[in-house]
């Protein structure tokens, strides 16, 4: 028992819980997972696991994302990535879904499949249907030699490392990292950018490391943020774009670890329902980075202060404006738009962390969740 627990201290290296230790790790999962295969220098991206199926991939007329959870919060920023980059259609499926209701796939559609475990069970039955149906699918797994990886006819490693919480923090990461070089990749063969915007891309997720790693300077701000807010019973994440997936992730941490209910949604639907919860007992979280909805963002906010919202607001490092009209704001470092989700989930991570803890919640550990479901 003694050793055990001494055994556990080591692996947290340091840190109270591992969700923290995962958190921290990230500036190095993702660094990991882009080594070896992006040279931004020689203006070189190599995917080896998926060679042989590539064609597939450069001449799909549709993709079909299968996922669950976290994975699945991936999946919509790589529906935004494929579609912007290389010009493809791309669907996003809860893997539970897709494997009931007799789903249409066609030749020249590719399936990529998305989980940190290669073992869920939806994901695998959702594999498996397309497979049935003659699709090829690509895995994308943290897992090395998982049930997901064995299964797809090829596929990128993530390569985060083990993660123990059961919250996904830095397998999150890796998998738009994997994601975002598939769709770049992708784009290059198929000429849908030009060979300057491509190395510009390359160059700035290299770029990406060191700005996750300039948001674990925000964590003394955000640590006060969730002393003010840990008793809150409900919460609202609203972002747009690229920021919708985060504002999804960022409400079900919340959910995840503290048991808070939070909702995620796109900033512009809130006028359709969310809205008519708006007082001053229900924080709201936006993800407001400089990005091709800013304006559209800032308006939003605008009509939450309206109502009497108290606002946490993510913002682009330098940003003059919302500080003006937020209750609090977290500055993150600049990127495109694209990347912005490896940036700005972080301090979203870092503050369901400390809701979590300051409630006296099982952190690695939450009631009723399981790190991998292999049952349906
Ligand atoms: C469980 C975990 C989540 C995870 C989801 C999908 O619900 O608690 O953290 O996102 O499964 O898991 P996968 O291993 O397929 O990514």
């Amino acid at each position: 028992q003694t050793l055990d627990l001494e055994l556990e201290a080591i692996e947290k290296g340091g840190f109270e819980h591992f969700m923290l230790k995962e958190i921290y790790e990230q500036e190095r999962s993702i660094f990991d997972c882009m080594r070896g295969r992006l040279n931004a220098e020689a203006g070189t991206l190599t995917l080896g696991g998926i060679h042989h199926y590539q064609e597939h991939l450069i001449n799909a007329n549709r993709i079909i994302i299968v996922a669950c959870g976290t994975s699945w919060h991936a999946g919509l920023v790589a529906e935004y990535m494929f579609e912007e980059f290389a010009r493809i259609p791309v669907e996003v499926e809860y893997a539970s879904e897709f494997r009931y209701r007799n789903p249409v796939i066609n030749k020249g559609d590719v399936v990529i499949a998305i989980s940190q475990s290669g073992e869920t069970a939806d994901t695998l039955a959702a594999m498996e249907l397309a497979k049935s149906q003659g699709a090829i699918v690509l895995g994308v797994c943290n897992v090395v030699g998982s049930s997901i990886a064995r299964l797809s006819h090829e596929g990128v490693y993530t390569h985060a490392g083990p993660e123990i919480g059961v919250a996904s923090t830095k397998a999150f990461t890796a998998q738009l990292t994997v994601l975002a070089m598939i769709a770049l990749k992708t784009a290059w063969h198929r000429k849908t950018l030009s060979e300057a915007r491509f190395l510009e891309y390359l160059c700035e997720l290299e770029r990406i490391p060191a700005k996750v790693a300039k948001c674990f300077e925000l964590n003394d701000k955000i640590t006060v943020i969730s002393e003010l807010f840990k008793d809150a019973r409900n919460f609202l994440y609203l972002g747009r774009g690229y920021n919708f997936p985060v504002a999804l992730e960022g409400a079900l941490k919340l959910k995840e670890i503290s048991y808070i209910h939070a909702e995620g949604y796109p900033a512009a639907e809130m006028k359709h329902g969310p809205i008519a919860l708006i007082d001053e007992e229900m924080p709201v979280v936006f993800i407001a980075t400089r990005d091709s909805s800013y304006d559209k963002v800032v308006s939003n906010i605008q009509e939450v202060k309206a109502r009497g919202g108290r606002v946490i607001v993510v913002v682009t490092k330098g940003d003059a404006l919302i500080p003006k009209m937020a209750d609090f704001v977290v500055e993150v470092p600049k990127t495109c738009d694209a990347f912005m989700p490896m940036v700005s989930v972080v301090p979203l991570q870092l503050l369901s962390y400390h809701i979590a803890v300051m409630r006296g919640c099982n952190v690695d550990q939450p009631r009723n969740l399981a790190k991998s479901v292999t049952v349906e």
